[in-house]
């Protein structure tokens, strides 16, 4: 019988404004998922990065399922009921939806989901992010699973010699690609260095093994207005045949510029943190993300580990505050303020809403 790792992750309430979840959520949407234990799924882990609430599941239903995204809708809303009462800043933010019907796909929530066979050993990684948009693990991907000189066992070891594949969605026009690599590298990196439309859904090994998946839902663009940002999250497999645990984090060691930060509409640098620094702050922000590892066994999920509260991480994370200290130099410019094609999905439509009477036409 095969193994299911569902994370689900929806802003259901923060305080104060965006910076991080309460307690009381946490307990709720931890309590919640232990009384489903046995029944629904297998074990549970409960976290946050920032205002996100992050559900992790393990089962044995296969992807999609709708007992387990029934479950995880009910402790979203059970949560944004508690954010109401309390008047957190943004209860029930990322529902979009009043009523489930199948799938929390479309209906706000954030969804990465993977089945695989268990191995004599599973090493899973789970990567949460707050403050920036699915796109941003597309980098980071592609240094993982293709770049060797990131990932030495592309190189060194035989078992990885025949490169992954990309699943690539494009989140505007709706449809989905696979490209191989390694020789088909440069075309995928011809869509993925675009990561506000492109994003990488899954990765397998050539033999269809399953490597990576994340989640890709835009909530601007299904919820036809801004409603904040689609804080994406990711599972990534490791080890025998996969890279490894060092080879998949050591990429966030480069301090990458993502979209999201100040009200979805600014360019960050990406800080890896502890759970204990998962809180956004400074202009709400910068962004982050966090690692929980964690051995899957027989559906058990042994750990976790908090894979970025490490002093290795101390110089990447100094280097964001530099990068911070640049962008935020610019003020109201671009580029640290999103394009303007980019900021059609923010509240710019309103700023011009305002002054649509005010313009003229120059004559030719
Ligand atoms: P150990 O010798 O510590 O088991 O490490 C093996 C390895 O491959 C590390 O990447
Ligand atoms: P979230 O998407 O994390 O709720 O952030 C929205 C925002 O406007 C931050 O300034
Ligand atoms: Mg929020
Ligand atoms: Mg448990
Ligand atoms: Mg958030
Ligand atoms: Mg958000």
């Amino acid at each position: 019988v095969k193994t299911t790792v569902s994370v689900i992750k929806a802003d259901v309430g923060s305080l104060p404004g965006h910076s991080r979840t309460h307690p009381k959520l946490l307990e709720t949407a931890a309590r919640m998922l232990k009384e489903a234990e046995g029944s629904i799924i297998i074990d549970s882990y409960v976290t946050h990065c920032g205002d996100d609430l992050e559900l992790i599941m393990t089962h044995t239903r296969g992807e999609d399922n709708e007992e387990i995204h029934k479950l995880a809708w009910n402790v979203f809303t059970e949560c944004a009921r508690i954010a109401k009462e309390m008047k957190l800043y943004g209860a029930g933010q990322d529902l979009l939806a009043d009523a489930f019907s199948g799938n929390v796909k479309g209906m706000g929530p954030g969804v990465a989901e993977m089945e695989f066979e268990e191995r004599g050993s599973d090493p899973v990684l789970v990567f949460m992010a707050d403050k920036t948009e699915p796109g941003a693990w597309n980098y980071f991907l592609y240094r993982i699973f293709a770049d060797p000189f990131s990932t030495s066992g592309l190189v060194i070891d035989p078992s990885m010699h025949d490169g992954f594949t990309f699943e690539v969605h494009d989140v505007i026009e709706k449809r989905k690609i696979l490209f191989n690599t390694p020789e088909e590298s440069y075309s995928l990196l011809a869509y993925i260095g675009a990561p506000s439309r492109y994003v990488i859904k899954y990765v397998w090994k050539r033999n269809g093994m399953i490597a990576a998946s994340t989640s890709t839902q835009r909530l601007n663009l299904m919820a036809g207005r801004y409603v904040g940002k689609d804080d994406p999250v990711m599972v990534i497999r490791a080890q025998s045949g996969f890279p490894s645990v060092g080879e998949v984090i050591d990429p966030f060691r480069t301090p990458i510029l993502v979209a999201g930060w100040m009200r979805g509409s600014h360019h960050g640098p990406f800080m890896p943190v502890g759970v204990c620094d998962a809180n956004c702050t400074a202009f709400d922000g910068p962004p982050r993300v966090i690692c929980l590892g964690f051995q899957i066994c027989n559906g058990k999920l042994i750990g976790p580990a908090d894979m970025f509260d490490d002093p290795a991480f101390n110089r990447v994370r100094d280097r964001c505050c530099e990068l911070a200290d640049v962008l935020r130099a610019h003020g109201p410019f671009e580029p640290h303020r999103l394009s303007l094609e980019e900021m059609e999905y923010t509240t710019l439509p309103g700023v011009e809403k305002q002054f649509k009477d005010r313009w003229e036409d120059i004559p030719e």
